[in-house]
């Protein structure tokens, strides 16, 4: 074979770019690995609520103490509850939280989902509340035949209950509970 010679250089050629790719690859590898290595085992995600102190004198809702050069976990997304259960509202004007999912109910600009059963006419057979009279008010406080625009999506106002924990410390007291706490020492009047 005249080409023999050739043959055996190529074959060399070939396996020796082989062993360099390969060094270089382990090379390259083990060096970026090195780099990564120390700030890896530094930032361990956080777990962002085991940190939080509720009233630790500083409100830090986004990163909830998790210091700024650390990654922080995601907390678990909340579960929405289905209890049908109302919970109570902090004051008249606060929109009631929805006691049931609403997982794929539309409302779009052709149908509201919610009106379904939220309206007036299929209240009672859905045994829904039917919404308020506010519901139909426009700006101008004149009462619509329909829903009012400003009153269409509902979920702008109206949140689903979850079980997720409050986060930040709050000490909110509701009306009742502050007039109960006044009343004893003005009792007398
Ligand atoms: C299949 C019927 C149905 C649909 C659709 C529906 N609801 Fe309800 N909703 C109910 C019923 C029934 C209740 C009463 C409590 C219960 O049984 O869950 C209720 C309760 C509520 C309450 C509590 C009212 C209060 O006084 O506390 C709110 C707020 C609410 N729904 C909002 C919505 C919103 C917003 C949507 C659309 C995203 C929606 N609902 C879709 C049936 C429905
Ligand atoms: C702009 C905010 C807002 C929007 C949008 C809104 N609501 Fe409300 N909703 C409220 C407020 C505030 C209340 C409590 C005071 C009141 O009745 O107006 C309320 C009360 C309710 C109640 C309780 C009624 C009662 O008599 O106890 C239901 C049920 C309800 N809304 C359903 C809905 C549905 C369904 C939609 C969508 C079609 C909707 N809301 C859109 C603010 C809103």
């Amino acid at each position: 074979m005249r080409n023999k010679p050739l043959v055996v250089v190529v074959a060399l050629v070939a396996l020796l770019s082989v062993l360099v790719f390969a060094a270089g690859w382990m090379f390259g590898s083990k060096r970026s690995g090195g780099d990564e290595a120390t700030p890896a085992t530094a930032s361990v995600p956080v777990d962002a609520r085991a940190i939080f102190i509720p009233g630790g004198g500083q409100i830090d809702a986004i990163r909830r103490g998790v210091p700024v050069d650390k990654e922080g976990h995601p907390p678990p997304m909340a579960r929405v509850e289905n209890t049908d259960i109302r919970r109570v509202r902090n004051y008249p004007m606060q929109p009631p939280t929805i006691p049931h999912t609403i997982d794929g109910y539309q409302v779009d600009l052709n149908s509201n989902r919610c009106m379904l059963c939220h309206g007036r006419s299929n209240a009672a057979t859905f045994q829904a509340p039917p919404v308020s009279v506010t519901h139909y008010m426009d700006r101008d406080a004149q009462f619509l035949a329909t829903i009012s625009p400003r009153r269409y999506f509902c979920s702008q106002c109206h949140v689903v209950q979850t079980d997720a924990p409050t986060l930040v410390a709050n000490g909110f007291k509701d009306i009742d509970s502050v007039l109960a706490a006044e009343a004893p020492p003005s009792g007398g009047h």
